[in-house]
């Protein structure tokens, strides 16, 4: 059985602990100039998408070439996929070419769905309910500058909405055990199911309506747009619901000195987080996105079979 990372509990503790231990390796193997390594062999990785990227396309391409491989990049807008062809066809069609399967797509269970048919690895690289692999390369920005706090003493604050985001970060909380404060506009929460289930793996996460208290002794401060993709109807109106959950200097101030501030991006300056504390900790920010590549060179690692 192929071992697939949907959710960001496919992985264990352990995993994670390796998966990290790794990242920063191939961080600092890189930092040295050494970009590629022949683990792959020139074997093929499909990079399938139906929603806009700009890191996550790049940083696979990257990570699949970087280890020796070969980034097959696929617009699913111009495959049989969106003409209707059964997703366990295309599970076992993709799977006779590719070593593994990331895909960029919105319904979570069309991904279930290939994985069930797929005979190599399926990784979720953006769902309408997760975003594993950026919630990941977060995690690593926490250990690499939250001013060597260990992970389980960190608090981290998340404001805004309860979409995709919002509910990988639960499942991280649930997962690697640190303390989780979530603030949501009312209308806005996240999928109870995935809240409900986070609470009872971890007594350590919390809701709280004020996202002033939710920010209070934060060690990490952490939001998404307002408006997600495929939403983009409903803007005005969640730009006007949203209102008090823009992460400001206010917000900031409450938060532990020296807290960090991350940002998954894209970002709207000016909206969800002001210009001001963006530039202020652009600096993480940045890295974070960089570390995507770190992350995702070590996750294609642990997942595809046969890498040494
Ligand atoms: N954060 C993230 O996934 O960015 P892209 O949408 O540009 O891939
Ligand atoms: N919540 C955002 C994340 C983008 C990386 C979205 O789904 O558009």
């Amino acid at each position: 059985m192929p071992r697939h990372y949907i959710t960001f509990r496919d992985l264990s503790l352990e995993d994670y602990g390796l998966l990290f231990q790794r990242s920063f390796a191939l961080k600092e193997e890189r930092r040295k100039g050494v970009y590629l390594r022949n683990h792959l062999k020139g074997r093929p990785v499909a990079v399938l998408f139906s929603k806009n990227s700009t890191r996550t396309r790049v940083s696979f391409e990257c990570a699949v070439n970087e280890l020796g491989g070969h980034a097959i990049i696929l617009n699913l807008g111009d495959s049989q996929w969106a003409r209707g062809e059964p997703l366990s066809h295309s599970a076992r069609v993709f799977s006779g070419y590719v070593s593994a399967i990331v895909i960029r797509h919105g319904p979570e269970n069309d991904l279930v769905k290939l994985s069930e048919s797929a005979s190599v690895p399926v990784v979720n690289a953006l769902t309408d309910e997760r975003h594993p692999c950026q919630v990941a390369a977060d995690v690593f920005t926490i250990l690499e500058k939250g001013r060597k706090i260990p992970l389980e003493k960190q608090k981290v604050c998340w404001i805004g909405d309860g979409g995709n985001m919002c509910q990988t970060w639960l499942e991280a909380a649930a997962v690697l055990g640190f303390a989780l404060n979530v603030s949501c506009p009312e209308g806005y929460q996240p999928d109870p199911s995935i809240s409900k289930r986070a609470m009872a793996d971890n007594p350590e996460v919390r809701f709280l309506q004020d996202p002033l208290e939710a920010a209070r002794g934060a060690t990490v401060v952490t939001t998404d747009v307002f408006t997600s993709m495929g939403r983009e109807k409903e803007a005005e109106r969640r730009r006007k619901d949203f209102q008090g959950f823009q992460v400001n200097a206010k917000l900031m101030a409450a938060a532990a000195e020296d807290a960090i501030f991350l940002h998954c991006l894209p970002a709207h300056p000016g909206e969800e987080v002001t210009e001001e504390v963006f530039e202020r900790h652009a600096d993480s920010v940045f890295a974070e996105a960089e570390n995507r590549l770190h992350v995702q060179k070590a996750l294609l690692e642990l997942l595809i079979p046969g890498l040494p």
